[in-house]
């Protein structure tokens, strides 16, 4: 059985749905799912123990939320080099968030994507 981190932060709801939705799939493949506020994270320890890891945030102004720029350093200390790791996130019409966050830990040293 595989672990899954979901880490989100969401203005008005739409992502956390999201989010509550995946944590479900997953869990009914017969896998672990987490699903946890950003601004409840508060060191890179929070992030430890997890085989794969999906970032959510919604898009506003054409970028990611504030709160999600912050946890992408703190995500980077954890050293996840090597684990799975995918974006998603609730938007109306140009989307870049998940973009962005997938451009963003692509870089070698953070982790990758499948
Ligand atoms: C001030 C404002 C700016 C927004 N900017 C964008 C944008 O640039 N691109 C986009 O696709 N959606 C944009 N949206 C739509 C939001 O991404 C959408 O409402 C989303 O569902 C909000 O997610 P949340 O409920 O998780 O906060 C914007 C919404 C607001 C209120």
């Amino acid at each position: 059985m595989k672990k899954t981190l979901i880490a989100y932060d969401s203005r008005t709801g739409n992502t956390e749905k999201m989010a509550q939705y995946i944590a479900e799939g997953i869990r009914f493949s017969g896998n672990e799912a987490d699903v946890k506020r950003i601004r409840d994270m508060k060191s890179e320890k929070d992030l430890v123990g997890y085989d794969a890891y999906l970032f959510g945030s919604p898009t506003y102004h054409r970028d990611m939320i504030g709160t999600m720029k912050t946890f992408l350093f703190t995500a980077q200390k954890a050293d996840l080099a090597g684990k799975l790791a995918g974006s998603f996130g609730s938007y109306t019409h140009s989307g870049d968030a998940p973009k962005i966050i997938l451009d963003t830990t692509s870089v070698p040293t953070f982790c990758r994507q499948q």
